[in-house]
């Protein structure tokens, strides 16, 4: 009796953690070459502003960023033709209010500043969603709600790059926003990682030292000391 208790518990030990890892797992995302290089981002920056800025904000990032990060490298001129009567210093949000959204959608769209470092996939995360609406195949969700690699399938989103009811000869041109936007997003979400591993770096620097002069302070301390 005893014994088969422990093996159920050893059992229980053993598929639990399996039972969660399974249940983690999404569908394969779909490849995505995720580029940092200038015209990448300033493509996919454009998408941003023309399209998702519609719905959502980039908290952590300001029209003057897109000057200063050199990565994009915009102009003054560009700057100030993309951010209207917004201030430089202002973080690029977007107009539709909460309270819009939840009338519109039932949900306020997410800020997406950290969305690509926040999902499993990252990247290629952003660019399946944009490129995975369909059809549900049984017809309960909405035709623009369906999306293949959202948890549970039904978005709030409908389909924004009009993935859905594409032409063949508009795929090329569909895919590559949806590569240069999520290349994009890569991006923002990382400057901050840049500036904390820029950080870390000196809290390492001054951890180093600090031990270095508290072992010349011990030393100094014991070297009176008979042994
Ligand atoms: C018309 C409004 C609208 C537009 C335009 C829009 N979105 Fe969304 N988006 C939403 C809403 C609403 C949600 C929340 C969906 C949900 O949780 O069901 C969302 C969610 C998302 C998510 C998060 C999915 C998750 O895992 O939580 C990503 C990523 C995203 N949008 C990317 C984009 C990108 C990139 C664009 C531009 C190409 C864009 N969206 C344009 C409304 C919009």
């Amino acid at each position: 009796m005893k014994q088969t208790m422990l093996r159920l518990a050893l059992l229980f030990c053993v598929l639990t953690p399996l039972g969660v890892l399974h249940a983690e797992e999404g569908p394969t995302l779909k490849k995505v070459n995720i580029s940092l290089d200038q015209t990448t981002l300033r493509k996919g920056l454009n998408v941003f502003t023309d399209v998702c800025m519609g719905c959502h904000s980039l908290r952590y990032m300001t029209w003057r960023d897109l000057m200063t990060y050199p990565e994009i490298g915009l102009s003054r001129q560009d700057v100030d033709d993309l951010r209207g009567d917004a201030p430089l210093s202002a973080r690029m949000l977007t107009e539709l209010s909460a309270k819009d959204a939840m009338d519109s959608y039932g949900i306020v769209p997410p800020d997406l500043s950290l969305i690509a470092r926040a999902r499993k996939g990252h990247g290629a995360y952003i660019y399946s969603i944009l490129t995975g609406f369909e059809h549900d195949p049984k017809g309960r969700v909405p035709d623009g709600n369906y999306n293949v690699y959202f948890p549970g399938h039904r978005i709030a989103m409908s389909d924004p790059l009009g993935w859905l009811d594409h032409d063949s000869e508009d795929e090329a041109d569909l895919k590559a926003q949806a590569q240069d936007v999520a290349s994009f997003l890569t991006f923002v979400g990382e400057p901050h990682q840049v500036e904390r591993l820029a950080i870390g770096k000196w809290v390492m620097i001054f951890l180093v030292l600090m031990t270095f002069v508290l072992w010349l302070l011990k030393r100094a301390v014991w070297q009176d000391v008979e042994h």
